[in-house]
């Protein structure tokens, strides 16, 4: 299966906005590898691929999870982390694509992990911050990340983590232990 084909399989998976982020992570994407030393070809596949799970049903999500021996935990929380793992999985299985570098981009870009990648922060990065993006502070993202990945990756998992405690949700443990993580690379 070539780009377009792939990007027309991508495109029948989601309603037309989620459509719209997918092409601006692409875009996104590109410009932070560029940016920041990373492989754009990379960047722009897991991009294609990254929500390509995100509208299924979330029963389908955990069965996928479920019966593939991806990370049980995830089950215990908040089902927006589900798409990234059934994803990465699919992406794999279904799609053939073996390059762990672009799995790993795929499979983290909603929790993030410790020792992320640069491949894994630039596509997490361009979730955050893609132009179709409008959430209080994103502006705040994307002028850090003329600088600098990790700090604008910080103020990405800081909404995020601020967001969760507003709405009185649990937090996955792997999303402190990057942001500690980020921060110790900052500080290094
Ligand atoms: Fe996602
Ligand atoms: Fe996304």
């Amino acid at each position: 299966m070539n780009r377009e084909e792939l990007m027309v399989a991508v495109k029948e998976q989601m309603p037309e906005r989620r459509w719209l982020h997918t092409l601006g992570v692409m875009e996104t994407s590109v410009i932070l590898a560029n940016r920041f030393g990373g492989d754009p070809v990379k960047a722009d596949l897991a991009a294609i691929l990254h929500d390509y799970c995100k509208y299924w049903p979330v029963q389908e999500q955990a069965k996928i999870i479920r019966e593939n021996g991806l990370p049980q935990d995830l089950l215990d929380y908040d089902k927006e982390l589900w798409h990234s793992h059934a994803g990465a999985y699919i992406a794999e299985a279904q799609f053939g694509i073996h390059d762990e570098e672009i799995l790993d981009a795929i499979r983290y870009h909603t929790s993030g992990r410790e020792q992320m990648t640069l491949l894994d922060k630039i596509v997490c990065l361009a979730d955050y911050m893609e132009p179709g993006r409008d959430f209080p502070g994103v502006d705040h993202i994307r002028e850090i990340a003329n600088q600098s990945l990790e700090k604008a990756l910080v103020a990405g998992f800081d909404s995020t983590i601020s967001f969760l405690i507003a709405k009185g949700k649990r937090i996955y443990p792997l999303t402190i232990l990057t942001r500690n993580d980020l921060i110790e690379q900052i500080n290094r």
